[in-house]
């Protein structure tokens, strides 16, 4: 898919601009805080309706200003649309081709794009709860009724914890058949989300490490394991959706007990966890900063080319400020890989000889000001 054009009005620090971006790379470079990564926060906004930092509304209006705009014209597989989104204090307004939404429909994902910033390096330094995250947006992205089975779970899920916290705090035992009920509904929308993201990892994990083997130059050997939480990865692995959810729903019957002494449910694919390993050992406790940062660009590289095969265009590639903290050697073979693969990328850079790629457009970026 394409950004054709890209406009915006009180975005941030933007000056109001429109822009053509190149279909392939295009380049944006400027000084510290000038206004780069609200650009790419604000292509990221046209295809998630919401900010990468989980910014609130007011903070992505201009200081002093009502309200922000920014439109964008997405190509897809021949169809042009624009969506323009609208954010005022009061929340945002989303327009697509001249009629405003109220209720996105799950499937809409007109515009997928795949975010790297310096943020995103959390995603082997913090908890579980960040990879699970990012394993359910990718997983969503490729297919979009996920989400119902996320939302669906989390309502079951909610249910059952406030039965076992009231249960606890009363000093009694829970209604059985209630609690079986919501069991029911964990075990079915969970074997579907388990279904899902175990699809999504066979697809995603030999091309996580195909990149990160390309970046680190064969030095090092990365690895990511699903383990999901109250079952076995084994069982998750070979089994039909049945069989998943029965399991789940004798894990949820056989922890009754300890989870109404805790008063929520301890297991389950809430809780589920993607190991990270650097040659074996816990990326997380032992990956350099470099280490880090070629991780999580492998994971975006392999999560943009999973979705790319499973819908049949590439996602809008964002890269933030990707080549500080990687050496000259890496710096260059993460621009080689990215000129081999494919889709429109945007790069954000304090100094463009960093960035070695083909034909990039490139713009400058200063006091929020954007020059071609
Ligand atoms: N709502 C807003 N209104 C006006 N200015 C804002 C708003 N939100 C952020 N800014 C300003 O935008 C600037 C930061 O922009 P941005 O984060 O895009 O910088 P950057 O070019 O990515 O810098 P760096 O290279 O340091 O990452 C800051 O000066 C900040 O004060
Ligand atoms: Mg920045």
């Amino acid at each position: 898919m394409l950004l054709r054009s890209l406009a915006a009005e009180d975005f941030r620090n933007l000056e109001a601009f429109r822009l053509e971006p190149a279909p392939r790379f295009n380049l944006f470079e400027g000084r510290n805080g000038q206004g780069k990564t609200n650009l790419l926060e604000a292509i990221y906004l046209l295809g998630a309706f919401r900010s990468p930092r989980d910014a609130k509304h007011p903070e992505l209006v201009r200081f002093g200003a009502e309200r922000a705009t920014i439109i964008g014209e997405i190509e897809r597989r021949e169809v042009t649309r624009t969506i323009e989104i609208r954010i005022s204090r009061e929340g945002k307004k989303v327009i697509l081709d001249g009629k405003p939404i109220t209720r996105l429909p799950a499937s809409f994902l007109h515009l997928n794009a795949v975010i790297f910033g310096p943020d995103d390096l959390e995603l082997t330094k913090l908890g579980p709860d960040v990879r699970r995250r990012f394993l359910d947006r990718a997983t969503y992205a490729v297919w979009p009724d996920h989400l119902a089975s996320l939302r669906a779970y989390g309502e079951a899920l909610k249910s059952r914890n406030r039965l076992l916290r009231d249960a606890k705090l009363r000093h009694a035992a829970p209604d059985d058949d209630v609690l079986a009920a919501f069991e029911a509904e964990l075990a079915r929308h969970g074997a579907r989300l388990l279904q899902r993201r175990h699809l999504f990892l066979a697809g995603f994990v030999p091309r996580f490490c195909e990149a990160f083997a390309r970046i680190t130059d064969g030095e090092l050997t990365g690895a990511i394991a699903h383990a999901p939480s109250g079952l076995s990865a084994p069982a998750v692995a070979g089994a039909d959706p049945a069989t998943i959810e029965r399991e789940l729903a004798a894990t949820f019957a056989r922890q009754r007990a300890s989870d109404l002494r805790l008063g929520w449910t301890r297991s389950g694919p809430h809780a589920d966890e993607l190991d990270l390993f650097i040659d074996g050992r816990p990326a997380r406790l032992f990956a350099s900063q470099g280490q880090h940062r070629a991780f999580v660009l492998a994971m975006k590289i392999a999560e943009l080319d999973r979705i790319q095969e499973a819908i049949g265009v590439y996602p809008i590639f964002l890269l933030d400020d990707v080549s500080s903290e990687l050496d000259e050697r890496r710096n260059a073979l993460l621009m080689e890989t990215l000129d081999r693969g494919g889709g429109q990328v945007f790069i954000t850079t304090t100094d463009r000889r960093w960035i070695k790629v083909s034909d990039a457009r490139v713009w400058r970026v200063e006091a929020g000001r954007i020059t071609g």
